[in-house]
């Protein structure tokens, strides 16, 4: 294994994220190799590149010299082979499970030994990914944030297969690139995706029920709850093609559980087409005056009250099942979606006591396994602890 400063980095697909991350590589001064199979992607990927930095030069953020190292350190390719010196490959094509097991077979056969191959997949299981590997232990998840030049977070994921010293060295490695590391069980959504699900889903169904509107709800995450936007801001901004395939991704891998059901709400924006500020249309009609929200506290503390439980209460069960650290999930929330507070840090500043009442009452009153506590959070409560001292 020969992971380190000056490791040849390969990155496979050169979309939104490989780019991103050929960018973050190439800036700590690795020599970088971009294959796609779409020639477009790629002339599309080397002209961002030149605009993105040039950007950077012009706000005194890098110097020329600096921008111009990046650029003759990136190697946009068209034939694979060319990354077979590489040793790290880091993968960031189509979200498709078949597509990426055949590519990694075929990483297998150009590269040598000791070369460390990685996916960047959203949704997929690392374990089954690597399944189609003859070394998995030298297989991992390496996930960053969009726009990974930007996001600090990358969630390092080893497969149950995953060598220690692999992970060990790759999570060093992001480190040294300057991004925030953490550590995250092989299960689906990993730690953001998970933890982050009641930001949507609950707000999802309160507007559902009619409780309140979609410019309210987000108005009271913004204003009550310090968030930087509204779920369903956030929703359209993402792309509903994006995150309602996240959320059925999800409740699907885990078994249909209750807590991860996505809403139909969204489901018929996405089946209309209405994909969000990208299509000028999902949960906001962009081309009219966006809504008013109702300024009432009283409504505004019901909603927010309602959707953070439901957010510590997933943050409690990441801890509870051991996905990650109490750290790591806090880092997770703050560095990877911009979470004003670390989920498990709320709890104590609101009380365990508060949050299990109010869990306990939506239970009660729904009577849905969707509203059930983490044992985390009632050993917490049983015991009168907090998660930090
Ligand atoms: N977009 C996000 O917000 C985000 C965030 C984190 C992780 N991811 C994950 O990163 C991966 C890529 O996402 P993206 O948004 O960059 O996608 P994208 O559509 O922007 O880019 C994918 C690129 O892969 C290329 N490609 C497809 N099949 C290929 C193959 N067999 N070999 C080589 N190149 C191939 C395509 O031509 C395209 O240029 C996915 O696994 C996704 O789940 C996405």
């Amino acid at each position: 294994m020969k992971i380190n400063s000056s490791s040849i980095i390969g990155v496979v697909g050169s979309g939104a994220m490989g780019s991103g991350i050929a960018q973050v590589a190439a800036t700590a001064s690795h020599k970088v190799f971009v294959y796609d199979t779409n020639q477009l992607a790629l002339d599309k990927a080397a002209l961002n590149l030149k605009n993105n930095l040039a950007k950077l030069v012009e706000k005194q953020k890098i110097t020329e010299e600096k921008q111009n190292q990046i650029i003759t350190d990136i190697e946009f390719t068209g034939d694979l082979n060319t990354l077979s010196n590489c040793d790290l490959i880091i993968e960031a094509i189509i979200e498709n499970l078949e597509v990426k097991k055949q590519l990694f077979k075929q990483l297998e056969t150009i590269t040598q030994p000791h070369c460390v191959l990685a996916s960047n997949t959203s949704s997929l299981s690392i374990t089954s990914i690597s399944s189609a590997c003859k070394f998995p232990e030298k297989f991992l998840g390496i996930h960053f944030f969009n726009p990974a030049t930007i996001m600090p977070l990358v969630e390092i994921i080893p497969g149950i297969a995953t060598s220690e010293a692999v992970t060990a060295s790759c999570k060093a490695l992001v480190d040294a690139w300057g991004k925030v590391t953490v550590i995250a069980k092989d299960t689906p959504g990993f730690i953001v995706n998970r933890v982050a699900r009641p930001f949507y889903s609950e707000a999802l169904r309160i507007y559902e029920e009619g409780i309140a509107d979609i410019a309210t709800i987000d108005w009271v995450m913004k204003e009550i709850g310090g968030f930087k936007m509204g779920p369903f801001e956030l929703m359209d901004l993402i792309g509903h093609d994006v995150n309602y395939i996240v959320t059925e991704t999800v409740w699907t891998q885990l078994y249909f559980d209750p807590r991860f059901k996505p809403a139909l709400s969204q489901k018929r924006l996405l089946e209309a087409g209405f994909l969000g500020k990208k299509t000028n249309r999902g949960f906001y009609n962009y081309s009219n005056p966006l809504p008013e929200p109702t300024k009432n506290l009283d409504l505004g503390k019901l909603i927010f009250t309602r959707i953070i439980v439901l957010l510590i209460n997933e943050a409690a069960d990441t801890l509870y099942l051991k996905i990650a650290s109490k750290e790591d999930i806090d880092l997770a929330m703050t560095k990877g979606v911009n979470y004003p507070k670390g989920l498990l840090q709320w709890a104590d500043e609101l009380g365990i006591a508060n949050i299990v009442k109010e869990l306990n009452s939506l239970r009660d009153f729904y009577e849905e396994d969707r509203y059930r506590i983490s044992p985390m959070l009632k050993q917490k409560f049983i015991l009168k602890q907090r998660f930090y001292n």
